[in-house]
């Protein structure tokens, strides 16, 4: 079989998951409106991709202040955990694993996202520059507009939003999640706690890398203590520098949270680029899924020299529902539509075809040419 470390079974936590290709966090934004509620489509949109050893949802808002895209689902309303509960019991009823990843996307928001029109929130003012989210644009469409100027939380905010994660957690434990997946990644309010360019604090959550990666660490323990260290997963991009992140001390900030999710003994870390992975490991003794530009080939490999446990595809996930399939037959892999990815409906959603749908149809276009 190709692939045959790829393709192989490990335990994340204590799930056994039958294959190592994870289902990489892709934002689509096409949460029903008004709520931002996860929709039946996007119930079978998963449910497509339930081969995938582990999925992990797109970015779900653990506030309404966390929306960083015009669309995204939140998890913070009865409604989206209905919404929630179904994507989960279709991707079980396929016999597939999910991970909700919880996400709250500080600056890289806009006001015309935010309740009364109020300012993104963001460890301090340091605005996004040259950034752009999926937003209302000025006619009132959806687009990509500036990131907006935030706001400093106070330190007495920073309680509330832990708060924030441990309520989200609850809703997705009721709604039937395997693990939670907590994104400090990416340039997302967690990253900017934990960047220099972007954390200007003087109280207990700035300064010192011990204090910007404080509020991730409290947010780790809190949700650990909902649903179990063993189900709770983080993601980490150290060497991140999109999103206008800065961070003059990337390594020492990772090294010291590997150490304390080491400590706290949570069942993976998800590192969204390959930056000092190998010191990582060397301290985190849970699972790494490694994700970034890999070829099946260069995962397999990766997962060979014991890089990684497994290894999260992004955009091939977008086209091929049945990646693992793919993956196991050595069959080509379809491209995505680039002019789709965002928003709209089932197109360029849930129509991507399976090989077998394929060839199901070139099979009926022979016969009738015949
Ligand atoms: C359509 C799309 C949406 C994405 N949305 C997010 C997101 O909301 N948050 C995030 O951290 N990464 C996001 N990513 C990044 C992916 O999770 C992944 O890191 C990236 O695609 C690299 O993996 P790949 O080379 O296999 O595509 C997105 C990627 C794509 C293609």
């Amino acid at each position: 079989m190709p692939y045959e470390t790829l393709l192989s079974a490990v335990v994340i936590g204590n799930l056994e998951v039958p294959n190592r290709v994870v289902m990489a966090p892709l934002a689509r934004h096409r949460a029903a409106q008004p709520g931002d509620v996860p929709t039946e489509t996007s119930a079978h949109y998963y449910a497509q991709r339930a081969g995938a050893g582990l999925i992990v949802t797109e970015p779900a808002h653990v506030s309404p202040e966390g929306q960083g895209g015009l669309a995204a689902p939140g998890i913070c309303s009865d409604a989206q955990e209905a919404g929630w509960k179904n994507v989960a019991g279709a991707v079980h009823a396929r016999q597939g694993r999910i991970a909700v990843q919880l996400s709250h996307a500080g600056r890289m928001s806009h006001r015309r996202l935010q309740e009364g029109g109020a300012p993104p929130v963001a460890p301090s003012a340091v605005r996004a520059r040259g950034v752009q989210v999926f937003a209302p644009q000025d006619d009132g469409t959806p687009g990509f507009v500036d990131a907006d100027d935030p706001r400093p939380l106070e330190s007495a905010e920073i309680a509330g939003i832990v708060l924030q994660y441990v309520d989200a957690a609850h809703r997705a434990h009721r709604a039937g999640f395997d693990m939670i997946e907590i994104d400090a990644s990416n340039g997302y309010l967690l990253h900017q706690f934990i960047a220099t360019g972007t954390n200007r604090r003087t109280d207990d959550y700035g300064g010192s890398v011990e204090n910007r990666v404080r509020i991730v660490v409290e947010i780790v323990e809190a949700v650990a203590s909902v649903i179990g260290a063993h189900r709770v997963g983080v993601r980490l991009s150290p060497g991140f520098t999109g999103a206008d992140i800065e961070d003059a001390e990337a390594q020492a900030s990772s090294l010291y949270l590997a150490g304390e999710l080491a400590r706290i003994g949570i069942a993976y870390v998800h590192l969204a680029d390959a930056h000092f992975i190998d010191a990582f490991r060397d301290i985190f003794n849970g699972a790494i899924i490694a994700c970034g530009d890999d070829t099946a080939q260069d995962a397999n490999a990766r997962i060979e020299r014991g890089e990684a446990d497994a290894v999260a595809f992004g955009r091939a996930f977008v086209a091929n529902p049945d990646l693992v399939e793919r993956l196991k037959a050595d069959a080509p892999l379809a491209e995505p539509d680039a002019a789709t990815i965002h928003g709209g409906g089932e197109q360029g959603y849930t129509d991507y075809p399976t090989l077998g749908d394929a060839r199901r149809s070139e099979n009926n276009e022979n016969n009738e040419s015949n």
